[in-house]
Parts: C-alpha cells; structure tokens; sequence
C-alpha cells in the first residue's frame, strides 16, 4: 500500500470510529482487537486526557487493556498488566483487566439460597465458584454505548438471561468508564434483575506502577483505610469471622511495604488474597479505600469507593508461564489487585452486608481510581 493510501486508509478508520459515537461529547477512538473462537469481533476503545494520560478498554469482558500514566519526571509508562494483542485473553486465567460478574470472587461449593430455592452455579475453582462461573461476565462481548459526558467517557452493557451461568434473573447490567483530567478512572456499575438474585461486580485490573512486567510490586507501600479483614480457609473462602488486624501481617492503616510482613500471611500459594473490611465503606459513605505508591517512579494510586470490601490480592498465582506486553514475562507479586466488592461468599454468611439484588431495585456502585506522584 502507498503512503498516501494507508494515510487515507487510517483517516477512514478514524472517521467511522468517530462516527459510531457521535452522540458523545468527546469522540472515543477504537481500533479493531481481535475475534473470539465464535466469531465475533473485538474491539478496543481508548479514552486520553489532556494530561496524554489514556484508558485502553475491549468489549470482550468490558476488559481494561492499558493504563498509560506518567511517572513523577512525566515520563509515560503502561501500569496494567494484560497483552499486546487478544489471543492471550482467551486462555489466560488471571482475569486481568476484566468487569467481573454475576459474582466478584468465591462462593463457596457453588450454592446458595435464595426465598428457600436452593441454586446451584458453577465450580469453577477447587470445590468452590469463582467470579461468575465458566463464562462470567469476563468472557462476554458487551455491547457499546455512548455517554452524554464533557470527559472522554464510555459505557458497555449486556443482558445476561434468567439462568445464566445457574444465576436466576434477567439481568441488565452496564459498567461506564469516565476518565478525568485530574487523571482518575472512575468506574460505575448498574444492574436490575426481574427476580431476586446475588450480585458482586468488580474490575480485576493488576497494577504495578513500575509499569507492567517491571519486576515486583513487593517495595510498592501500601495504605488500606481497614481496620478489619475476612480470614480464609484452605480454599479462599471466608471463614466468617470479621478479624481486627491488628497485630497481623493484614494491618496496612499506615504505609507498610507490600513485602514487609507478606510471607507470614501463610496460604499457597502465600500472599495476600483477602478481603478487607472498608472503614466506612457502606454504601452511603464514598471513601479513599486504599492508597499505593511506588517509591522508584513516585506514580501513586489512590482507590476511592462506595463497596463495604476491597479484595486486596498480591499476584500469587502469577507463576511465570504468562509473557504479557513487549514480551515481559508476568512473575509472582508482579502485579497487585484493588478489587472493590462486597464480601466473598456473602450468599452464604448472614453477618456479611447483603448481596441480594431484588426487582425494583437498582444496584448502583461506583469506584475511582485516581493517579498522581510524589
Ligand atoms: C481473585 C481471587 C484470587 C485469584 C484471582 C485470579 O483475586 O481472589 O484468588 O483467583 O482472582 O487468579
């Protein structure tokens, strides 16, 4: 192809990727990603700031491909782990990136209740079901849809049908993605079902703010505004018990070194994957969550939300076998994950906030994570 004709070629492209949002107040360019074994087309939509800091989602799980953010000298650098091209997302089981649904993390065998009618969902993880099952909302095309918004913004919705991965409900749910010039990505879920059901979205995005596949996020420094957390069995799920961490290698109230106490957390594989308990996090109080600061490149993340959890995970199953963007290779603790939720396995602890979405009402939640230096 000529210069001139490729150059023609790409302002089409551009062109028609403007074209499909024109509704929006800031155009969202896409570019075509991939196709799924079924067929379907992929596609990547990427929202910049004025400060050149950009959001790189896919429809295929409503999935966070990039995170671009400067450093403390403005230097530029991909914080999300994930890949370069689709393929990979088919058969990589961390869930990087992904919208996570009908329900963020365990439940326990796979069973719950609900108005005596007994639900079995499937086990995907050991004995248990994790995060919405063998084809969660990870593993779905979600449908595009503009937002009336003066920042670069974009909404993904889907239908997910009565039964559904053994969940009961016509679902509606959509997940929208704002990024503002003060360089936070705020992220809003809503969800109506016409029968009584559980839900637990999240975003499982694995950060390092040394950039993705820049060695181990062990010196990051983290701050958890929770002064309790969820213990675990052998198999992840909570206990039941809501643990003061005091005294525990769980109490991260002030600055603590992602690495300092980690090995004393026990579990295999050992690290942090634990639910912790939000100060004021119920519902009505929208607050800083977590805090975390990479003392090398100065980038900091601050994580702001409205759910009573955050499940604070260290990578631990990151085992070296995933070569992710530029060909870095993904190792233990080489990413650590904020994801904002209610409790796991809430369906089957009755002294867990309640995760029942009932007709009539609307789930809404909403979570900001907010970039800087220092
Ligand atoms: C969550 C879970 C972890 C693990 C990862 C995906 O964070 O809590 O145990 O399953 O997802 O690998």
């Amino acid at each position: 192809m000529s210069h001139h004709s490729h150059a023609v070629l790409i302002a089409l492209i551009t062109v028609l990727g403007l074209a499909a949002c024109a509704q929006n107040s800031v155009a969202i360019p896409s570019q075509p990603f991939g196709r799924t074994p079924r067929g379907e087309k992929v596609t990547l939509y990427t929202l910049t700031n004025k400060n050149g800091m950009s959001v790189s989602i896919m429809d295929y799980g409503a999935t966070i491909v990039k995170i671009v953010v400067p450093d403390r000298n403005g230097k530029l650098d991909d914080v999300a782990l994930g890949f370069d091209h689709f393929a990979p997302y088919l058969t990589q089981t961390a869930y990087f990136g992904a919208t996570i649904g009908r329900y963020a993390n365990r439940i326990a065998r796979g069973k719950f209740e609900i108005n005596r009618t007994v639900y079995q969902v499937p086990v995907n993880n050991g004995p248990n079901s994790l995060h919405g099952g063998l084809r969660g909302f990870d593993k779905r095309i979600w449908k595009v849809e503009p937002v009336e918004s003066d920042n670069p913004a974009i909404r993904f919705s889907r239908f997910s049908p009565n039964g559904e991965e053994g969940y009961p409900g016509n679902l509606f749910v959509s997940v929208t993605f704002v990024l503002t010039d003060d360089n936070r990505l705020q992220i809003s879920y809503r969800a109506t079902t016409d029968k009584p059901t559980f839900i637990n979205l999240t975003n499982h995005t694995y950060f390092n703010l040394a950039g993705a596949g820049n060695g181990s996020i062990l010196d990051h420094i983290v701050t958890l505004h929770a002064s309790a957390f969820t213990p675990v069995d052998a198999d992840l799920i909570p206990t039941g018990e809501i643990k003061d961490v005091a005294g525990t290698p769980w109490d991260f109230r002030t600055p603590t070194p992602i690495g300092l106490h980690l090995k004393e957390t026990g579990g295999t594989p050992v690290g942090y994957d634990h639910n912790f308990v939000l100060t004021k996090g119920f519902f009505s109080n929208f607050d800083l969550a977590a805090e975390v600061e990479d003392p090398k490149s100065g980038r900091v993340l601050k994580v702001y939300t409205d759910q009573p959890g955050v499940q604070f995970y260290t990578g631990n199953f990151l085992d070296g076998t995933l070569t992710g963007k530029g060909g870095k290779v993904y190792r233990q603790y080489g990413g650590f994950c904020l994801e904002t939720q209610h409790f796991p396995d809430s369906p089957n602890h009755d002294n867990f906030p309640s995760t029942v979405l009932a007709p009539g009402d609307v789930f809404k939640s909403t979570t900001i994570y907010a970039f800087g230096v220092k």
